[in-house]
């Protein structure tokens, strides 16, 4: 399972990606309105820094205006993925800009029939909110394992990008349900480095190290 970042904010991109464990970007509507930057510079910037896929949403809501859109913003460099909603609209566009060779991420499903209908339309990824059904009390994770069970019956080459995942636990659960990506906020990199047995065992190796040091 690959790993996205899922932020529009550019240090905390640069800040995983030094990493290296990241392959690509997700944003959305508000998360580029949260970092306060202007949208297409922050999405070119983006895809600059990691030179892996980096989804940018669109903001219409009729085909031909999200077809327009996403062409504009595929324009901004050969890395962008135009984000596209599980609608009907969003599913035409889908079928159109895809037929033109250009990546998309169908957002915002929530079911498996959703699923396959995005698959049929061309799309590049598809991107079941787990943290989001979580929030109404259905099991968001028990979606991403059967749309993925479902694509591998069919042969289906769209790729399950677990979204809305909320913590460590998600991203664990994500893997084994057998997504192809996840996309994470940032806070949910920094929580899973984290295991204080680490820090414990690094503090005792640095103050052994020093004694060594000291006894020499
Ligand atoms: C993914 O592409 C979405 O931007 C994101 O995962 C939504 O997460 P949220 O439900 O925590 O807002």
């Amino acid at each position: 399972m690959k790993f996205f970042i899922d932020t529009a904010v550019v240090d905390e991109i640069r800040e995983i990606h030094a990493w290296g464990v990241i392959a690509g970007v997700t944003t959305n509507p508000s998360l580029v309105v949260a970092s306060g930057r202007d949208f297409h510079e922050v999405v070119t910037e983006i895809a600059e820094l990691v030179q892996g896929p980096v989804s940018a949403e669109v903001t219409t809501l009729e085909a031909d205006e999200m077809i327009r859109e996403g062409k504009q913003l595929a324009a901004l460099s050969e890395h962008v993925v135009v984000k596209l909603p599980l609608t009907p609209a969003g599913l035409t566009a889908c079928a159109a800009l895809s037929g033109e060779g250009i990546k998309t991420n169908v957002t915002l499903c929530f079911s498996t029939t959703q699923a396959l209908l995005a698959a049929r339309a061309g799309a590049t990824y598809i991107s079941p909110f787990a943290g989001r059904l979580d929030d109404i009390a259905e099991d968001g994770m028990d979606l991403v394992r059967q749309i993925a069970d479902i694509y591998h019956l069919h042969g289906i080459e769209t790729q399950v990008l677990a979204a809305s995942i909320r913590h460590p636990l998600h991203v664990s659960q994500a893997a084994l349900a057998g997504a192809d990506v996840a996309t994470l906020p940032y806070k949910v990199f920094k929580a899973m480095v984290q295991h204080p047995l680490t820090d414990k065992g690094l503090k005792a190796f640095m103050d052994d190290w020093a004694k060594g040091a000291k006894a020499k």
